[in-house]
């Protein structure tokens, strides 16, 4: 029997896909960074033999001898709390081979289903509090453990969610070459709106699937822009270049809409952006809904993100997070 204590807080950043989303679940580039929105987690022993999760009002009891891969969450609202218990259940039964009842309790910044990695960076958070308990905090294992929970999720994850919200940081991913930090020269502002509609990301991730099947040369079209785009970017970065940098990902933005994933309300946001002096604007993550993001000159920031947020929507001014997760 291991010894472990009783009690652990850990706390993983949420991320948004600067460039290449969709087209990296096919062996293309992207670009990925941490922002300073983090879901928390406290994990406690509990001595009666029960998985239960509280986050707000929600809860969701599981005795710890229920099977995972045959429990459905009783309640559609409650399904942001199934990564959670999932991630519980592998590390306590299947990797500590431990019959053992936990108390997690979870406060979020990160609105859940909007493509801000809210599910990564729950299987990241809940990982890293239950290894703190048998006094593990390998970043490397908490990601490979995070990353196979993400993809009993969502089949097709690229990875790249639960890798930067585990290391933090601007993060370039080429399939061969693996993942590498950006260095940015300058501090680049982000504003992110969100359309409170709400996706499955590996909904909208089986119909791009099913595009790139019907439209086979439209979609290596667009996959070879979209890894020009990212070259162009990383440079346009590291130069802290940052008309480049937003007209690139208003032209990434277009790649995306070709593919199907933009939403109607997504277009709203980003054409509010652009009015407002906005460098550019993009959808982010799976789409179909969800965020948008926008690069607005630093200097200027405050000033416009008030007058983009003045009418209806959600609006968060973001940083990078430059730590990753986070024990204790
Ligand atoms: C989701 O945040 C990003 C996608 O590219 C899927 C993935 O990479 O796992 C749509």
């Amino acid at each position: 029997m291991n010894n472990y204590t009783q009690k652990a807080i850990s706390s993983a950043p949420a991320k948004v896909i600067l460039f290449g989303e969709h087209f990296v679940v096919y062996k293309n580039p992207a670009i990925v960074g941490a922002i300073n929105k983090r879901i928390h987690v406290r994990a406690e022993v509990n001595k009666i033999l029960s998985i239960n999760i509280k986050s707000g009002k929600n809860t969701l009891s599981v005795p710890i001898t229920s099977n995972a891969r045959v429990m459905k969450v009783p309640d559609n609202s409650l399904s942001f709390l199934y990564p959670i218990f999932r991630c519980v259940k592998h590390v306590l039964s299947e990797e500590y081979k431990q019959t053992m009842g936990i108390n997690m309790n979870i406060t979020s910044e990160i609105p859940y289903g909007e493509g801000l990695g809210s599910s990564a960076a729950s299987c990241v958070a809940t990982v890293a509090a239950l290894y703190s308990l048998f006094s593990n905090s390998d970043k490397n294992h908490i990601y490979d453990t995070a990353k196979i929970m993400e993809q009993n999720i969502h089949t097709n994850s690229s990875g790249i969610d639960c890798y930067v919200s585990t290391f933090g940081g601007i993060v370039n991913y080429e399939p061969d070459k693996g993942f590498s930090n950006i260095r940015a020269r300058k501090k680049f502002t982000l504003l992110i709106g969100t359309t409170g509609v709400k996706h499955s990301t590996g909904e909208v991730v089986s119909q791009v699937k099913l595009f790139r099947e019907k439209n086979f040369t439209l979609f290596k079209e667009l996959s070879s822009k979209a890894s020009m785009i990212c070259t162009r970017a990383k440079k346009a970065m590291i130069e802290g270049n940052e008309l480049e940098l937003g007209n690139l990902l208003t032209e990434n933005h277009k790649l995306l809409y070709m593919l199907g994933v933009s939403h109607p309300l997504i277009e709203k946001l980003i054409e509010r952006c652009m009015n407002n002096g906005a460098l550019g604007a993009k959808l982010t993550g799976a789409g179909r809904g969800g965020a948008i993001i926008a690069l607005i000159p630093t200097e200027t920031s405050k000033d416009m993100a008030t007058r983009i947020s003045r009418e209806s929507g959600r609006w968060m001014l973001v940083e990078f997070d430059h730590n990753g997760v986070a024990i204790g």
